[in-house]
């Protein structure tokens, strides 16, 4: 315990202190599904109670004092999320209900129009199904092929594959995702950016498992779109952005039509409203959005050692649980960033899963969204644990431990 403690503190950052912003981990569980969705700190939870508490009116509508502080604090959401995600003007950034939702609307309200009959729509092998789906639904409607990306056998992307791929000049949409939730790999995007931009096509990232560990910048990505979730960065449930070039966002047909998205309402036809209000139809989550902002500060203020101590647990759970007989670990030996999916040989992994939770540790297990990718690692479910700053050395041991345990039950 001793050891494990000294370890966590190596680089001069305090998991515990972290932790102790989290009400919720004040029960005895070690929280491992961060990749799922993480906690949120009380900083996130005060923000959004005091909106409702304070300044809570429908945003963007209403004259009187209390509308003024809600559109206030919701277009205030915005810059924020605009300077985290390095955005032109905070006019590039459309709230969403989460990753979902924002490449549901690039993949029907852009790419939809833009795709024809034998063009072709490149996804990766590792993408999750809300980065699989909707481009595989798209495509099929309108005649296209779903191109896959293979994987090199380090689980990274196989650039060649793709670059050659390209050659056919067919390719007119390219969805890849940033950090794979199944091997904690980041994916070179700016090098998917330059191959697909020299054969003009556009390309939407997936960010969801990105952004709570990596430093964001479109710009220097050099993609078309990129999506997140505010639940996966300390951020509230319900809330995400997509951010798109705005020229192109400006082509999109909004998805959701209602209140406040209009410009002009005819009884035969309507205009919309300017970038992004037109593709926010509806009452917004502006606590969400408050919340959101709230994380983005709250992660903007995480040293550096934090990331790397949250990178170093997931190492170190790789190793160990990869010495383990009969444990196999997925993804790459280097460069894992902060999760460890594993197989145990005769053990389910949803059996891994309960023996574990029996033991305060929780893991996820299933397919993670993600079946292309599993059935071609040769699977149908894995066992993952996925880190967070405020995971500690002594939690990687009760995992390992409990791996064990399930072996010895099971085998
Ligand atoms: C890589 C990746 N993309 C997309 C999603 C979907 O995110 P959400 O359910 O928040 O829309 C997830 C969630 O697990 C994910 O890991």
């Amino acid at each position: 315990m001793k050891e494990a403690a000294s370890q966590d503190r190596q680089g001069g950052f305090d998991p515990g202190g972290l932790r102790r912003q989290f009400a919720i981990l004040g029960r005895e569980l070690a929280w491992l599904d961060n990749a799922a969705t993480t906690q949120r700190p009380e900083l996130v939870l005060r923000v959004m109670d005091e909106f409702y508490r304070k300044h809570n009116a429908n945003p963007r509508r209403s004259v009187h004092q209390l509308g003024t502080e809600a559109t206030l604090a919701y277009e205030g959401a915005r810059s924020k999320v605009a300077g985290f995600l390095g955005a032109s003007a905070p006019e590039e950034v459309v709230f969403t209900a989460g990753t979902t939702a924002g490449i549901n609307l690039v993949a029907t309200g852009l790419a939809r129009w833009e795709i024809g009959p034998g063009d072709e729509v490149w996804v990766s092998a590792a993408e999750h199904h809300s980065n699989w789906v909707p481009w595989q639904q798209v495509a099929r409607r309108m005649g296209a092929a779903l191109k896959v990306m293979p994987l090199k056998s380090d689980g990274r992307l196989d650039l060649e594959a793709f670059r050659k791929g390209l050659e056919a000049h067919r390719t007119k949409w390219v969805a890849v995702t940033w950090v794979s939730n199944v091997l904690g790999v980041e994916n070179d995007i700016r090098a998917v950016c330059e191959a697909a931009h020299a054969a003009e096509a556009r390309v939407l990232v997936d960010a969801a498992q990105g952004v709570a560990h990596l430093p964001v910048d479109v710009q220097a990505m050099g993609c078309d779109f990129l999506a997140f979730s505010g639940h996966k960065m300390y951020g509230p449930m319900g809330i995400g952005a997509l951010w798109g070039r705005r020229e192109l966002l400006e082509q999109m047909e909004p998805m959701i039509y209602g209140g406040e998205m209009i410009s002009r309402v005819e009884d035969g036809e309507s205009t919309w409203t300017e970038v992004p209000w037109r593709f926010e139809g509806g009452t917004p989550h502006a606590a969400g959005a408050v919340g959101l902002a709230a994380a983005v500060d709250w992660l903007r203020e995480l040293p550096p050692a934090a990331h790397e101590h949250e990178a170093a647990l997931a190492r170190r759970a790789a190793e160990e649980l990869a010495a383990l007989p009969g444990v196999r670990v997925w993804g790459p030996a280097e460069g894992r960033l902060s999760l460890v999916s594993f197989s145990v040989e005769g053990v389910h992994p949803h059996d891994v899963a309960q023996v574990l939770d029996n033991r305060g540790v929780e893991i996820r297990a299933g397919h993670l969204c993600a079946q292309p990718l599993l059935r071609r690692l040769g699977v149908e479910s894995v066992a993952r644990a996925s880190f967070f700053p405020g995971n500690t050395a002594d939690e990687v041991r009760r995992l390992i431990e409990g791996v064990r345990a399930a072996q010895e039950l099971f085998t």
